[in-house]
This record gives structure tokens, C-alpha cells and sequence, in this order.
């Protein structure tokens, strides 16, 4: 019988699909192997996938938090582990979608499950050493796995349950997320300008991969401190990065030149240059024209990070500064620089105003030589990108220019 798998997706599952599906395709997989199980667990079905393959794709992906194989018989699983001459570390969590009134049965269930686990691995003449979730949390957190090499020395066992459709199936965590990695390039770069509003790493390596390239060249026209070129690097393109602040430029020169320290950028080829979309050096046009530019992704200037409802006066003022900036920047792209065949992913802000969510059309941007390809990657065709009580929702579009 051929394996299953899960991807458990991180807090915005919507856009984790399209994700999903935006690098499947890169490795010549159909998106029809993706099945929703609940909220954020997807299942993949497929006799065509390895797991060398699905290790790869997982590794490159920033809206996924951990992926493993369905278990078929946890006895025969838990079998393997009977051999042992090291002492095994294991550790429970319970993912999916679970029933919250019923959360103490739920971590009592989880203790129980691990003492038998430990008790029948002690009657076979193994140690173990286990962990499981503390406090209110059912899942072990990507620090708890790594930390504790409980994938080198033992085994993640994830319940995975669709508390609605009465269902349960078991999983083995092959992979976590390099949350370290995220926090790294977030917290301890260089430079990051808080008051330019710096885009959240996990999301800027989601848009690089919405792009769906092989290979090629990115270019961030908006780069700010660096963030969205910063995970293009770490994926292997080569990239452009422009701005009009010199600042900006300087922060993102100096983050990439620490990237590099980290062994990242390899043979990657990349430039970074000032330009002002409103208003576009000839030279750097003429420049841009013999570079073949594979994607365009951005995000634009937001206004400064806002922590009360925006006065209807202020959001208008800060969505024409954006549309105005797409509206330069699309003039550019397509009377100018010309680039057929190129994709582009880009945000749209939508503010909370004391008069309700306001944001603007793509259509108000885009010509007709752009396709929108968000509903082809996606049921849900609203791509978004906002915690709870935020004052700013990211509304990312995907298009291809035709
Ligand atoms: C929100 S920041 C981008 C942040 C970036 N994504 C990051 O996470 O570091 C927007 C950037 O747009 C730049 N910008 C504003 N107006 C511009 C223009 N007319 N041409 C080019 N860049 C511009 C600003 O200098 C700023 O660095």
C-alpha cells in the first residue's frame, strides 16, 4: 500500500496551500495529491511521491510547521523501537482539530499514551526518556523537537484529529520547521528599520515561493531592509533589490552581507541599486531592460506600523501613496523595463478605519496584460495575511504578466 503523509501548515492555511501547491508544481507534482484532513492539516495521497522528494519541498517552505508520514498500525511502528540499544526519546503531540471544551481529557489521554509507550518500550529492555506538551498546549513546540533530537533519538508521534468528522488517524514527524533559522534572519541581522514596517520572514519566504521559479532571478523593487531578497537567497536565486532610500539600500547591502557570512549565498548573483519608481533613472531603465527578470515581489510602503483604528482622512492618504507607487511601478514594468512571461507577487494593505476594512482593487492597478493566477492556485481565492486584532491585513496577489 503506497504511504501518506501530512503537512501541518502554520497560522494562515490558506496561503500555506497555496504555497504548497505553488512548489509542488516546481517538482512536477499535481496539486490534486493534496487533500484538506482539517483546519491545518493537509494529507498528501500520491504512489509518485518520495519522501526524498517531499523532504526537499517541505525544506523550502515558510507557512508549514512540520510534515511526517501516516502511521498504519502504531504497534508495528512502536515494534521498531523494541531494538533499541540507545535510550529512545519520544515525544506526543495532538494536532488537527480538537474538541476545546474537552481539554483536560485530551492531556490526560496524551500522559497515558506516553507512560504505556515508555511502559511497554521498559518490558522489552528499552529506556526512554519522553516529552509532551505542558500547561494548555497539546503540541510540542519546534524548539522541544530540535532541542531534544527527538527525530534523531526517538520518534514525534503526532494524534492528528478531525474532531468533527469523528476522525483520528497517527503520524511520524520526519521534519520541523527551522523556526531558528527564521528568528535568526528576523531578530539578530544587521538591520531591520521597525518604522519602515518590516515584513515577517516566514511570509516573505512564502511569497518567494508563491513566485513558483525553478530558478532565475527575483527583484524586490520595494526592498526596504532586505527581508523578501534575504529568503530568495536562502532559496538559491539571484536576485535585484531597489529602493529609493539609501538607507534602505545600505541596511539591505549590509544584511545580505551577513547572509553570506552564514554560507548562504554561494555563486548567487545579485544587485542592489537606488531607483524611484515614481520617477525611474533612464540608465537603470536601460539597465533593466537587458536583465531577464523571472519575478517581481514586493511589498510597497505601508505607513508606519499602526496601533489604533486609521481615521478615514489618513487610510485614504495611505492607500493612494500605495496605489500610487503600484500604479508607477506597473507603468514602468510594462511601457519600460518589459517583462513578458514574468511573474509577480505583491501586497495590498487593507486598513481597519473607524468606518470598516478599506483597501483598493488590483484591477485599479494591473493592465489587462497581467493575469491573476490566485484562483487557479486556490479554492479560496482571498490570499490574507492578518493576526487577530490588527489594524493592517496583507492582501497578497499572484500574477503573471501574459
Ligand atoms: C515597507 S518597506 C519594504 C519593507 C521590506 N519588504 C522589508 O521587509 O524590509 C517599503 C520600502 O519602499 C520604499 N519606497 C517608498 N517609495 C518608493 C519609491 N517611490 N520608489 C522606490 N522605493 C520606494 C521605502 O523606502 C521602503 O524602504
Amino acid at each position: 500500500m503506497s504511504k501518506q503523509y501530512f503537512f501541518q501548515a502554520g497560522s494562515f492555511p490558506t496561503l500555506s496551500y497555496v504555497e504548497l501547491v505553488s512548489v509542488f508544481q516546481l517538482y512536477g507534482l499535481s496539486k490534486d495529491n493534496i487533500h484538506l484532513f482539517t483546519g491545518n492539516i493537509f494529507l498528501i495521497k500520491s504512489d509518485d511521491v518520495t519522501e526524498e522528494t517531499l523532504s526537499k519541498v517541505f525544506n523550502r517552505l515558510g507557512g508549514f510547521v512540520r510534515y511526517g508520514e501516516i502511521i498504519e498500525n502504531t504497534e508495528t511502528f512502536l515494534k521498531k523501537f523494541e531494538e533499541s540499544e540507545d535510550r529512545v526519546v519520544f515525544g506526543i503531540s495532538l494536532l488537527g482539530e480538537l474538541d476545546r471544551s474537552d481539554a483536560r481529557k485530551d492531556n490526560t489521554f496524551i500522559k497515558k499514551l506516553a507512560n504505556q509507550i515508555k511502559k511497554g518500550l521498559r518490558e522489552s529492555g528499552v529506556t526512554t526518556r519522553f516529552l509532551i506538551p505542558k500547561g494548555s498546549g497539546f503540541e510540542l513546540n519546534a524548539a522541544q523537537v530540535i532541542n531534544n533530537n527527538i527525530l534523531e533519538k526517538g520518534f514525534e508521534l503526532s494524534i492528528i484529529k478531525n474532531h468533527q468528522r469523528g476522525k483520528e488517524i497517527y503520524g511520524n514527524t520526519i521534519a520541523i520547521q527551522d523556526l531558528e533559522g527564521y528568528v535568526e534572519r528576523d531578530m539578530n541581522r544587521p538591520y531591520s528599520d521597525i518604522k519602515m514596517g518590516v515584513l515577517p520572514p516566514k511570509l516573505a519566504r512564502m511569497m518567494v515561493n508563491f513566485a513558483g521559479l525553478k530558478e532565475g532571478t527575483i527583484w524586490d523593487p520595494f526592498c526596504g531592509s532586505g527581508t523578501i531578497l534575504m529568503e530568495a537567497a536562502v532559496l538559491g536565486y539571484n536576485f535585484l533589490g531597489s529602493d529609493t532610500d539609501e538607507n534602505a539600500l545600505y541596511y539591505t547591502e549590509e544584511n545580505i552581507k551577513w547572509l553570506n557570512k552564514q554560507g548562504y549565498l554561494g555563486d548567487i548573483i545579485y544587485e542592489l541599486f537606488k531607483l524611484d519608481v515614481t520617477n525611474p533613472d533612464k540608465e537603470v531603465i536601460k539597465e533593466l531592460k537587458n536583465t531577464k527578470i523571472d519575478a517581481v515581489v514586493c511589498e510597497p510602503f505601508m505607513g508606519p506600523p499602526q496601533k489604533n483604528v486609521v481615521s478615514k482622512e489618513k487610510d485614504e492618504q495611505l492607500l493612494n501613496l500605495v496605489k500610487g507607487l503600484y500604479l508607477s511601478l506597473f507603468k514602468m514594468l510594462d511601457d519600460e523595463v518589459g517583462v513578458r512571461g514574468s511573474k509577480m507577487v505583491l501586497i495590498i494593505p487593507s486598513y481597519k478605519t473607524d468606518d470598516g476594512w478599506k483597501t483598493f482593487s488590483i484591477y485599479d492597478v494591473i493592465s489587462n496584460r497581467w493575469k491573476l493566477l490566485n484562483s487557479e492556485l486556490s479554492p479560496n481565492k482571498d490570499l490574507k495575511w492578518g493576526r487577530k486584532n490588527s489594524i493592517i491585513t496583507r492582501n497578497i496577489y499572484i500574477l503573471q504578466r501574459t
